[in-house]
């Protein structure tokens, strides 16, 4: 009966991005491993992971589920015991380390919002802050000796006790202290065999009407859900969807998310859509509850997760802010949308007189080895992103420029000479370990141009094809007055392994070869 209630309704709307209906991905943007809860001012807050990037665990705002801002990030420096973080020269790397499956939620007696997660190295951390935008701070180290909350789900029952659901098959409710920063028991509730399957993960944690709730997956494509009267169990099961049509062509099918309701009584499943090389990509599906407790999944008229859905009912439309455009690094700090490839060396950066200036930070010939790469998730289907950037403070042996970056990267940027001259190049393919080991390959460099006499500003363009059904590709261009366009380079063939768990960026580099002293003034860079 619903679904051609929802058939009926949709011929009636504009399938369109409005009041009429909304469309997924809700952000063609890599967001992944959402949980999304209400904040003290009733806004939806989105917590994802960001792996090594820092800051870690951005999170995003928004008023009608659809349109979201990013607001700040939980973790303001990557800060679990280990320089691992820092790139340190010749040390360990943290690729696919820092934050991932954690967990965002506001606690209302004390007026403190708490991010929960385990990070490699494989222990589990809590930063607080008194409000969404900080100051967020590192409150804890958990469970210390080792035990980590993969992918944790914390919830703050009504008695404003403090649970956290968490494992991978075997998935155990810890009870937090008063304070939320030590563990003060904890058992396991309930196991992948129990509903016959190898694996369960992606813990979420509700209480609702006074029965509690685990939302969890199994990673190869089902959403369970689990009910009890107990935080700790018995817990019953049904499945929500399993190998569910996914809403865009070349994603996967959505098993893992969050539960959200609106001040309308309407329940809905944020999930994500694995669509490489984009990356992980959110979609939003409203759910309905039964009179067994139990909630269904709103489907499409194919039966599968739509590519639209009526607007949320009671939510007025709210756009928050414009993804894309130009940012002239005009502030006294980065905005939000920006993150760092590991912890930046901060006295290696500046902003002020008119850009950002990047002195570059390692010597090295390993862009995945190289300090201070700042980097910015692409939007949309076929990206582009453009670099402004004056030269004139380079230094012998430096490379800069605008990468597509991932474990396998390209970029177009200027090698300088062992003399200082400068040359522009398109290089293709430096590739680290896709489950983060060392680096591969350094990349070759496929064309050249020479930089015209006197010439101290380039502008650097990438232009992508992220569809997981499209192109794949990442294609090269330079100006010397930001109008006129030369392509360097032919299409570099971007890489669509989840290995990485996440999707392609725009990056901005500058590292030395031979010696540190060199710099860039970035003066502009626009997304589009
Ligand atoms: C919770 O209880 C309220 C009041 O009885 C009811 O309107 C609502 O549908 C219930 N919610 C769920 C998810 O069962
Ligand atoms: C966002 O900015 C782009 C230019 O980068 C512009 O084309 C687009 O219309 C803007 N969208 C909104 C909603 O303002
Ligand atoms: C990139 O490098 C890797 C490792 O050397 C190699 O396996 C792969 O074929 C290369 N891809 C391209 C497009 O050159």
């Amino acid at each position: 009966m619903l679904k051609s209630w929802l058939l009926g309704l949709s011929l009636a709307v504009p399938m369109s991005r409005g009041q009429g209906a909304f469309k997924n991905p809700v952000l063609y943007e890599d967001y992944p491993d959402n949980d999304v809860s209400r904040g003290p001012d009733g806004a939806y807050y989105f917590s994802a992971s960001n792996f090594h990037y820092s800051p870690g665990a951005p999170i995003l705002r928004s008023y009608d589920l659809v349109n979201w801002e990013p607001v700040g990030h939980s973790i303001p420096r990557l800060d679990f015991n280990s320089d691992a973080y820092d790139l340190p020269p010749g040390g360990d790397r943290a690729y696919r380390g820092g934050t991932w499956a954690s967990t965002l939620r506001y606690r209302k007696s004390t007026s403190t919002w708490y991010w929960i997660g385990c990070t490699n190295f494989w222990n589990t951390w809590v930063f607080t802050a008194p409000s969404i935008n900080g100051p967020w701070a590192r409150a804890a180290q958990l469970a210390e000796g080792g035990t980590c909350y993969y992918d944790c789900g914390l919830l703050i029952d009504e008695n404003d006790d403090m649970y956290v659901v968490y494992g991978n098959t075997k998935v155990s409710v810890a009870k937090l202290a008063a304070d939320g920063l030590s563990q003060e028991s904890t058992q396991q509730v309930l196991t992948a065999a129990d509903v016959g399957v190898d694996a369960i993960e992606g813990n979420r944690f509700y209480q609702i009407n006074g029965t509690y709730y685990i939302l969890n997956d199994d990673p190869s494509g089902a959403t369970y859900i689990w009910k009890s009267a107990s935080p700790t169990g018995p817990f019953e099961s049904k499945l929500l969807n399993r190998n569910i049509g996914p809403p865009l062509p070349g994603g996967s099918s959505p098993c893992q998310g969050s539960l959200i309701e609106t001040d309308n009584g309407q329940w809905y499943f944020m999930s994500f859509t694995w669509a490489f090389p984009a990356g992980r990509l959110p979609v939003l599906a409203p759910i309905t509850w039964g009179s067994d407790g139990f909630p269904s999944l709103v489907t499409g008229s194919s039966g599968g997760w739509a590519s639209s859905y009526p607007w949320p009912a009671g939510l007025s439309a709210r756009v928050l802010t414009n993804w894309t455009g130009t940012d002239t690094f005009a502030g006294s700090s980065l905005g939000p949308q920006w993150e760092w490839n590991h912890n930046p060396d901060v006295k290696s950066f500046s902003l002020g007189s008119g850009g950002l200036t990047l002195r570059t930070a390692t010597v090295t010939d390993d862009i995945y080895d190289a300090r201070n790469t700042l980097t910015h998730r692409t939007h949309g289907e076929q990206p582009r992103g453009i670099v402004h950037i004056n030269f004139a403070g380079a230094a012998a042996g430096d490379r800069f420029g605008l990468a597509a970056f991932r474990d396998r990267s390209a970029y177009i940027g200027v090698h300088l000479s062992s003399s200082g001259t400068p040359q522009i190049v398109a290089a293709f393919n430096q590739t680290t370990d896709e489950y983060g080991g060392p680096t591969i390959d350094l990349g070759s460099i496929v064309a050249t141009a020479p930089v015209p006499n006197g010439v101290e500003d380039l502008w650097l363009r990438v232009d992508m094809d992220v569809r997981p059904d499209g192109a794949r590709t990442a294609i090269f261009f330079y100006s010397v007055d930001g109008d006129e366009w030369a392509q360097l380079g032919g299409a570099y063939e971007l890489y669509t392994s989840f290995a990485w768990f996440l999707g392609y960026r725009f990056a901005i580099f500058n590292f030395a070869t031979t010696a540190p002293g060199g710099s860039i003034k970035v003066l502009s860079f626009t997304s589009s």
